[in-house]
């Protein structure tokens, strides 16, 4: 039974952590990442700090998992990912576990929702759901099929609607008095 042995614990990561987080996702998406819609959201803008989480076993990282603040409309949302796990441990629930912790996390904060791009069947698991095509506009094209939205707060994310964006810009244009068009 794969699943019978969990001997990892999902702990916060640590500013020590980055430089193996970072090789690991870069293991598993490899350079074509950065020319993707949600990397485009994270250039330049720091993920949330607490956040981000790793699985560790044995004193090894075994997988991780970070949230960046994005604006989606008129309003603030997260978005899940990277989501990466070693692999030659995939298929243990590790995934999962990570990101259970930082839903789990990112409700406690006080998050209101979360999006992200990706595998419909495997983040239904965590309870993602499509959203309806078109309703959000990334900065790229995307496959509308992978659109998916986790509501933190009942009803969320069907308010959310219009450019997804990065936060940090966002917040740039409001200090400078321009306001958010
Ligand atoms: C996707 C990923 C994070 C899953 O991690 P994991 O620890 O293997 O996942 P879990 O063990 O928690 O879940 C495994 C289950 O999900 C299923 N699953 C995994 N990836 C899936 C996918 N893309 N679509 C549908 N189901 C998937 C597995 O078949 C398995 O099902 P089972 O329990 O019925 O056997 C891992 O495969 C990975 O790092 N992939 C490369 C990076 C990536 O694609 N990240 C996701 C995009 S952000």
């Amino acid at each position: 039974m794969k699943a019978a042995q969990k001997n990892w614990q999902v702990r916060p990561e640590r500013p020590e952590d980055a430089p193996l987080v970072e090789a690991l996702t870069a293991a598993s998406f490899g350079p074509g990442r950065y020319a993707k819609s949600a990397y485009r959201l994270r250039e330049g803008v720091a993920p949330v700090a607490e956040l981000g989480f790793v699985a560790i076993e044995n004193g090894t990282l075994r997988g991780s998992v970070r949230f960046w603040p994005v604006g989606v409309g008129a309003e603030k949302s997260l978005l899940l990912g990277p989501l990466a796990v070693q692999s030659d441990q995939r298929g243990r629930g590790i995934g999962i576990d990570l990101m259970k912790t930082g839903i789990d996390a990112a409700r406690a904060a006080g998050w209101a929702s979360i999006i992200l791009v990706g595998d419909e069947p495997y983040y239904t698991r965590v309870g993602f759901a499509r959203l309806p095509p078109g309703r959000l506009v990334f900065p790229g094209p995307v496959d509308p099929a992978r659109v998916l939205g986790l509501s933190l707060v009942p009803g969320a994310t069907l308010t959310l609607s219009g450019q997804v964006r990065r936060a940090h810009i966002d917040e740039a244009v409001c200090a400078d008095g321009a306001g958010v068009a």
